[in-house]
Formats: structure tokens, sequence, C-alpha cells
């Protein structure tokens, strides 16, 4: 195009001139264009993500919807989310069918001022014929592009609102990054303290706590059991050892270590977490057990299998270890699935070990089977362990009751149950049941 406006000013400058009247208003089109546009295609593709949103939810969470008779309501709720999708389309169509026109228009015009002015200059013979149709000619080149830039600008607006949208995901901070001068944390013996740890997350309210002032002591190779009501802090606990989250205040260490001076990765190493909704991958139940410690031989698996009570109920598997896992372990009982990341948790050999409501799902009698399996387990490990079944709990080396995020009773459970306080209520309510 640069080529094309040289030659038109070989051949005269005047009507180039003349052309140039046209370029502010293209200008000011193209600016308000751009503004206007990028924002209805911003706004395009965030109802976009709603709709994916709102569909794979609904997908995932079919048997609920299903089960609550929420069929009907889901479809009109997802028909509004079109009907916003389609009214942002409109204003994205609207936009695009102006400008596009508009650029048709003045290009139009600009045709139409060298056709009269350049008219008049062959009449008064201040140019030939022939350099006016030659210019005419060069006209065609220079508008030409002009139009084809407006569809490709279409195109470059609404790409670059999807881009947008990806860089912020990739740009995401993750919150809990190793410090630039963090150690990997040595093989530990599993001595942990917590002292007075304070912790919120982003959405708690200013002013209250998650977890105040919590101190506790686990001793390498001891039990710690956490017991409290839904909500009183027991999951949060682990997550900071765990370090899924970092406490605002106070410190937490392993064998003397401040966690937040070691990688993540050598912490995850020692760590094994079984909690109530475990999670597989697709592959075989074998693939699934070795996930923690890959190099672990198939006689390790089933040995290990075996001490926990898991080997005869994978047997009954349509392939026993080989039998395929489906996306979430979906074609497995919760039970199942539990026993899996028991022996999952046992094979990856961790120096802590973390259960977290990890018998809910297994029937009673299972459950004794585990626990006995459980002492082999726990076994040389610090272990932490939540259980709302307190026969699981009462061998612990120590108990800790929370309740609102705080600590208010500690010892074992005879000295708990002589004191009479809130877990010897809570134990007694447990036998009655
Ligand atoms: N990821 C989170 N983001 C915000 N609040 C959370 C999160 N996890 C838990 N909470 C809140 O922290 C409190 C304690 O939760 P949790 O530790 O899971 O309790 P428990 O395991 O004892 O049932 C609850 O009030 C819960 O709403
Ligand atoms: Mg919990």
């Amino acid at each position: 195009m640069l080529g094309v406006v040289v030659l038109m000013l070989q051949y005269d400058w005047r009507l180039c001139l003349a052309v140039s009247v046209v370029l502010p208003p293209l200008a000011v089109a193209t600016t308000l264009f751009h503004k206007y546009g990028m924002k209805a295609y911003r706004d395009l593709r965030a109802q976009t993500s709603r709709i994916t949103g709102a569909m794979a939810e609904n997908i995932a969470g079919v048997r609920v919807a299903q089960a609550f008779a929420r069929e009907e309501e889901n479809l009109v709720r997802f028909q509004q989310l079109q009907g916003v999708y389609f009214d942002r389309f409109l204003v994205v169509a609207r936009l695009f069918h102006t400008y596009l026109p508009f650029v048709g228009l003045v290009s139009g015009l600009g045709t139409a001022i060298i056709l009269g002015y350049g008219g008049s200059l062959v009449m008064q013979r201040a140019i030939t014929v022939g350099e006016f149709a030659a210019f005419i000619l060069y006209l065609g080149m220079f508008f030409g592009p002009i139009q084809t830039m407006g569809d490709l600008y279409n195109a470059v607006l609404s790409t670059a609102a999807s881009a947008e949208r990806i860089f912020q995901l990739l740009d995401t901070e993750p919150q809990i990054r190793d410090r630039p001068d963090a150690s990997a944390l040595p093989p530990v013996r599993g001595h942990i303290i917590f002292d007075h740890v304070y912790l919120r997350y982003d959405t708690t309210p200013a002013g209250t706590w998650v977890l105040r002032d919590i101190c506790l002591e686990a001793e390498p190779g001891q039990i710690v059991a956490l017991v409290g009501a839904t909500g009183s802090g027991k999951t949060s606990i682990i997550s900071l050892l765990a370090r899924f989250y970092e406490p605002q205040q106070g410190r937490i260490t392993m064998d003397g270590i401040d966690l937040q001076t070691a990688t993540s990765e050598s912490l995850h190493k020692q760590i094994g977490i079984v909690t109530q909704d475990n999670f597989l991958f697709t592959g075989t139940v074998m693939e699934n057990i070795r996930f923690g410690r890959t190099d672990a031989t198939g006689e390790e698996v089933i040995e290990a299998s075996k001490r926990l009570g898991a080997h005869q109920v994978i047997s009954r598997f349509e392939k026993g270890y080989a039998t395929p896992v489906a996306e979430r372990g979906s074609n497995f009982s919760a039970g199942e699935r539990q026993l899996i990341c028991f022996v999952r948790a046992m094979v990856a050999r961790p120096r802590i070990l973390i259960l977290d409501e990890a018998t809910s799902a297994v029937d009673p009698h299972t459950e004794t089977l585990l626990q006995g399996a459980l002492e082999k387990l726990f076994e040389r490990r610090t272990s932490f362990v939540i259980a709302h079944r307190l026969s699981t709990v009462c061998h612990a080396h120590q108990i800790l009751v929370l309740q609102h995020g705080e600590i208010v009773e500690r010892g074992t459970h005879d000295q708990l149950l002589v004191s009479g306080g809130h877990y010897a209520k809570l134990y007694a309510e447990f036998v009655r049941h």
C-alpha cells in the first residue's frame, strides 16, 4: 500500500491531497470500532465461558439434577445464558456490520471526489487522461486493501479478546510458591510443631480467623487425632501441614525446619494423604496404586494391599489389578476407591500420613479390618487422623478437640473422658448410637 501511495504521489500531489480528506473519518471509525469492538468481544468471550462452565457443571452434576427433578429449571437457566450470549453476539455483529459498510462508503466517496476533481483537472489540461485513468486504477489498489483489512481487523479483535483471557489464566500466580532460597527438606523423622498458627482464606471475612492460635506438637511416630464438628477447621490444619495454604501468623516446623523455607515438592514426597473424596486417574488400578512411587514392584503392591485387607476386594474386580479405571474412578464404589487410595498411600512409604475422614465410605466391617492394618501403617510414622467414628481415634497418642477454629481440649482418650468435657460428651453420644 505504501508503494501505491508513492506511485500516486508521483502522478499528482493535488489528487492525493483531495483523497486524503477521507482519511480522518476512516481513522475515527477505526478507533471507535477498536474501542467498542474490543469491549463487545470481551463480553462475548466472558459469556462463552459462562455457558461452557454451566454445561460442564450440568453434565458433572447430572445425577443431582435428576434426583431433585431440576432438569426443567436447569434448562431454563441455560436458555437464559444462551439468550445473553445471543444479545452480545448481536452487539458484535451490529458493530462490525456498521464499520465495514462505512469503510466502503468512505472509499466510494474518495473515488467520487477524485472523479469530480480529477475530471476538472483533465478539462483544464493540468493532467492527461492517461494519468487520470492510471490514478483511478491506483486508487482502487489503495482502497481495496483497506476494506480487506477491515475484515481482518474484525478477526484480530475477536482473537485478541480470546488471547487476553488465555493470558490472564497463564499469568495467574500460584498462591503458594517456593521461596527463591527454598531448600529441599531432607528425609524427616516427623517431628511436627505448630507454633501459634493463625489462618484465614481469601474469602474469610476480615477480622475473623478460620484457625486461631493453634499450638501442637507431634513427636515422631505419634498418632494425633483431630476431633470436632463439621466446619471446625480440621481439614484446614491438615491443609497447612501439607502446605496447600500458608498461615498468616505463626510457624509450622518439621524436624525444626520451617515449612516455608522448604520446597513443596520435597515436602509432598514425604506426606501421604487419604481423604474422603479421593481422586483416581484414568489408567489401571495398579497404575493408580503406584502413583506415589512409580518404581514400586508388583509384589510390593500386592503385599501392601494384602496387609491392608484390600487384596480380596481388588482381586474381585473384573481384571484384578489390571482393571481399567474410568474417569474419576466412576466404575468403583466410594469405599473401593478409598481402599485403593489406602494402598497407594502405603506403597508411597511416606514419613507423615494424613487420613482425613478416610474411612467414611467403607462399611464398619471393612473399617475394622483397615483398623488393624492401619496400626501397622502408623508404625514409625507421624500420623494425623480425622474420623467421625471415635473408635478410630481412641488409640491416638493425643486427641485435639477443635471448636470454631480453636483447640479447646487436648489429651489422651482416657484423660479426656475423665475430664468430662466436649470429648466425653461426643464419646457418650458415639457409644449410644
Ligand atoms: N478453601 C476454602 N476457602 C474458603 N473457606 C474455606 C475453605 N476451606 C474451608 N473453608 C472454611 O473454613 C472453615 C473450616 O473448614 P474445614 O477446615 O474444612 O472444617 P472441617 O474439616 O473441620 O469440617 C469452614 O467454615 C469452611 O467454610
Ligand atoms: Mg474436613
